[in-house]
């Protein structure tokens, strides 16, 4: 790949990349969704109906964090984020603090962290680790509503503008380790081409768009990552 021509990058991530940390993913055989539905424990209502199911899954997958090591993968988009003299924004659907522990920085966290809690009062997140139990105070509006700060389906994603804005400057697009089961993260490579962008898919398998991708590698991530970061960092 010329990566001269290339200035700005957006890197698209998902559970694949963590798996082999041991993390599980959501739709493949040991998926994580097909120990819970996800009405059960990723929804508003799920919540309000059982907090203390909801608050235990990701107690649970908190303190698995402990556990686990960042990849290959992780240490490849952190060397390129340090590396890279242009743009980059790594945007991860993933609620794992790998890609940080890695030591990437220009990173989003879309769908939330397991090691943040939120106030579904007053909208402030702040850092958590341990369990976290229903009716727990929030430090900031001392309401009893702290919550995991992930983001439950049908809720809006974070830092979405952001994101679009990194997307239309975008002159190569990498998706990593997703299904592309779940939008909007599904649609950043419609986007990414209609911006212009060279897409480029590592994944295990074929994903739900694959079809969208200039190029499409199939492989295990701490294989193909550090392969496109050499490319890239040539
Ligand atoms: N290397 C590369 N890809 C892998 C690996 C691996 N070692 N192992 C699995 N994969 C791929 C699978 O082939 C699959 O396409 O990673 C993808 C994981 O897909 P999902 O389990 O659907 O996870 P993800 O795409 O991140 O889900 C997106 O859906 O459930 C919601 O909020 C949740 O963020 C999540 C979103």
């Amino acid at each position: 790949m010329n990566s001269d021509a290339i200035s700005s990058i957006v890197i698209l991530t998902g559970a694949g990349i963590s798996a082999e940390s041991g993390l599980a993913t959501f739709r493949g055989p040991d998926g994580l969704w097909e120990g819970h539905r996800v009405e059960d424990v990723c929804t508003p209502e799920a919540l309000a109906r059982d907090p203390l199911l909801v608050h235990r899954f990701y107690d649970e997958r908190r303190a698995k964090l402990a556990e686990v090591l960042p990849n290959a993968a992780h240490d490849a988009l952190a060397a390129l984020d340090a590396a890279w003299a242009g743009d980059l924004l790594i945007v991860t659907q993933n609620v794992d603090d790998l890609h940080e522990r890695a030591g990437a920085r220009r990173l989003v966290h879309m769908h939330g962290a397991l090691n943040s809690a939120l106030c579904a009062a007053c909208g402030k997140a702040a850092p958590w680790s341990g369990a976290l139990s229903p009716g727990t105070a929030c430090a900031g509006c001392a309401a009893p509503r702290l919550r995991p700060d992930i983001v439950f389906f049908g809720e809006m994603p974070y830092e979405m503008d952001r994101i679009y804005d990194a997307i239309a400057e975008a002159n190569l697009f990498v998706s990593i380790g997703t299904s592309g089961a779940v939008y909007p993260a599904a649609g950043f490579v419609q986007t990414a081409r209609e911006a212009g962008a060279r897409t480029i898919e590592l994944n295990l398998e074929p994903s739900a768009g694959s079809a969208l991708f200039d190029e499409s590698r199939m492989g295990p991530a701490t294989r193909l990552v550090p392969d496109l970061v050499r490319e890239l960092l040539q």
